[in-house]
This record gives C-alpha cells, sequence and structure tokens, in this order.
C-alpha cells in the first residue's frame, strides 16, 4: 500500500474535506430519501420522484443532478434519471446491504454525534452521550427505528468480513461456538456453513437476534445455530469451546470489558478458548507500519469514541484479559483486512 501523502496545506484539499463530507450525505439523503429504490429498474423524471417520494421537485433535481456526478444516477438521452451500476447497489434489495451501512451512518443522529466531537474531546465523555444524555445501548430502548438501522448497518460489514475471518485460523477444534454480542448471526453462521460438525449459540439482545433465522436460512444451518437473548455484562452461555467477541470489547470501557472476559472464562470448558476479534491500534509514538491501516485504525478509534469506548492497542488487551484470568496466546491477522486480528485467549 502506498503512503498517504499529505498535501502541503490544508487549504489545498479543503475542498476534497468539505466534499467527502457533503459527498457522503449525498449518498446519505439517496438512501433516506429512498431514490434508488423509487428509480428501481427503469428511468423517471424529477417530477415523477418527486410526487413518488414527497419531496420538493426543485430540491430533488439539484440532489438528483449532484447524483450523476457522484456515479449515483445516470441521465437517460430523453433528460430523465436512471441508476447506474453502483447506484443499484444501494436498493434495498442488493444483496450487499450497502444500503443499510449508509443509512445507519447517515442518521441524522449520528451526525449529531459526529458534529459533537469537539465537545467531547473537552468534556470527556462519547459524543453520543454529550448529545443523548443516554449510553449508545443504553438509548436503543427509547428509539428502537435508530437501534434496527444499527443492527442493518452493522450486518453488511460482517457479511462481507465473516469468510476472511474463517480463514485466519484453524477451526477444526472449535466444535461448540458461542458468538457473545453475536449480532444477527452473520459471522457465526457463515462459520457453521463452512465447518458441518460445529455448533453454535448467538448471545445478544432480543431485537438484535430477530435477524438470526434468515441468516440461518440463507447459510443452511438449521438445528446447528441457536439464540440465546441475554446481557453479556451478566453472563454468558456456558459450555462452548469457543467464545467469539467480534467488534463487542471497543464498545465499552475497561471495567467492563473484565466483566464481559471474566464471564467468558467462568462459562468456558475445559480447554476453550477466547477470540477477540478486534482492530489493533499501534502502540504510542510514530507509526512505522502501513501508514493506510494505521490511518484507518484511528479514523475508527475516532468513530468509536464517539458512539463509546474505542479502539484498543495489543498491550491493552493483555491487560484486560490478565484481569479477567486469560492470557494472550496467539495473533493472528485476518487476510486482506489488515486492521482486523484475531486475539486468542486462554485460561491463564
Ligand atoms: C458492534 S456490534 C457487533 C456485532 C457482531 N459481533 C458483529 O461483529 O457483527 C456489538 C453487539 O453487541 C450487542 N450488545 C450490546 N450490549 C449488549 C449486552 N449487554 N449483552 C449482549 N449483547 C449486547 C449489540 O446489540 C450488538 O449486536
Amino acid at each position: 500500500m502506498q503512503p498517504r501523502t499529505p498535501p502541503d496545506t490544508v487549504a489545498e484539499s479543503f475542498s476534497q474535506l468539505l466534499f467527502g463530507a457533503l459527498t457522503f450525505r449525498a449518498y446519505a439523503a439517496a438512501v433516506r430519501l429512498g431514490i434508488p429504490d423509487a428509480v428501481g429498474d427503469t428511468s423517471h423524471r424529477a417530477d415523477e420522484l418527486a410526487a413518488v417520494l414527497g419531496a420538493d421537485e426543485h430540491r430533488l433535481r439539484r440532489l438528483l443532478r449532484a447524483l450523476v456526478a457522484l456515479g449515483v444516477l445516470r441521465h437517460t438521452d430523453d433528460g430523465r434519471f436512471a441508476l447506474t451500476a453502483a447506484g443499484a447497489g444501494l436498493r434495498a434489495d442488493d444483496p450487499t446491504g450497502t444500503r443499510g451501512l449508509v443509512a445507519f451512518f447517515g442518521h441524522p443522529l449520528m451526525w449529531r454525534t459526529f458534529g459533537a466531537l469537539e465537545r467531547s474531546v473537552r468534556e470527556g465523555t462519547p459524543a453520543f452521550t454529550a448529545v443523548t444524555g443516554r449510553g449508545f445501548f443504553e438509548y436503543f430502548a427509547e428509539d428502537p427505528s435508530f437501534a434496527q438501522s444499527y443492527h442493518e448497518g452493522l450486518h453488511w460489514g460482517t457479511e462481507m468480513t465473516a469468510p476472511l475471518i474463517g480463514m485466519s485460523r484453524d477451526w477444526s477444534d472449535s466444535r461448540r461456538i458461542h458468538d457473545i454480542g453475536g449480532g444477527d448471526g452473520a459471522l457465526l453462521t457463515a462459520l457453521l456453513a463452512a465447518h458441518p460438525y460445529a455448533h453454535g449459540i448467538v448471545q445478544d439482545s432480543a431485537e438484535a437476534l430477530e435477524g438470526l433465522p434468515a441468516n440461518i436460512r440463507r447459510h443452511g444451518v438449521d438445528g446447528r445455530c441457536s439464540a440465546v437473548p441475554g446481557d453479556f455484562l451478566t453472563e454468558v452461555p456456558a459450555g462452548g469451546d469457543t467464545y467469539l467477541l467480534k467488534n463487542v470489547l471497543h464498545e465499552w470501557g475497561d471495567d467492563d470489558c473484565v466483566r464481559i472476559l471474566g464471564n467468558c472464562r467462568t462459562a468456558m470448558a475445559e480447554g476453550a478458548r477466547v477470540l477477540i476479534v478486534a482492530t489493533l491500534l499501534p502502540e504510542p509514538g510514530p507509526a512505522d507500519g502501513d501508514q493506510e491501516a494505521f490511518t484507518y485504525a484511528v479514523l475508527s478509534d475516532l468513530l468509536l469514541m464517539s458512539a463509546s469506548h474505542g479502539e484498543r492497542t495489543l498491550a491493552e488487551y493483555e491487560r484486560l484479559c490478565a484481569a479477567a484470568g486469560l492470557r494472550i496466546t496467539r495473533v493472528s491477522p485476518v487476510p486482506h483486512l489488515p486492521n482486523d486480528n484475531v486475539i486468542e485467549a486462554v485460561a491463564a
């Protein structure tokens, strides 16, 4: 990967910075207004789309024109708008689920959250809490549609990375896999499909688990995967030989992480392991590795810091594991994903 070349001055790249934010807003507005689905397989005039979407025709026309410039839409010869191949990927029926990802990160509350970064740094609280007065997951009960948007958005990333996580280690000794905070089971059902001898459990909130039956059907793992609604801060299902924690600990402070890891330690069968799938921050100091991976890790940290906690270094994960009676034995990079690692820990 090429190192990122910084511009000589911020002014030189200012329009790139500003228009980058507006580009994402245009995508988010398109998806949240339902433009890709309204356009569908045919082509439409702006006034037709305005009528269908209940939008202001003049302003919609200007957004449609920007979406043409961004490659989401194209003009047809008779002046109508049609989807490009990239735009078709934003439809609700597109199998990648990209629409959900864009809709969640473009949710007005997420943008108010990102807008509170300065306040968060000043006051030492997560930006989301500064904006809502609630913890991230605590807020879900108040706004189920926000919670649903979060779960839909996350599904996409996990769906794409599950096969690569599957390639990162030998799973032959994993027969009872418990995915803790496993969302809608996108990762576990993919792993079970690749390993027909294994069974698994997904623990998460009842609303997150609503998506599990569809994933079980899609991956053909009926009878081998079950849902256990519950709170991992209280306890996790006992008897697994493999406890997965993918993108879970970065949403919690140290004390809560020690509780979650400790609950896994208590529930683990003899000889079992905990697999923490996480982005690792480089140790403090000048980064001498892959510049792009470094940028991803620290921006991912800002994203997490806005919502809840943040990414950690390997030394920080070692300390959390030690406090929970676990010892890290191996760190395996996930192939093709320079920022993702599987951190393997066993009883200390
Ligand atoms: C970032 S998501 C990761 C989901 C999944 N592991 C993945 O990577 O796709 C964090 C998950 O933790 C779940 N979660 C949050 N608090 C929880 C709790 N107290 N008990 C169980 N699950 C919880 C959320 O509902 C969410 O699905």
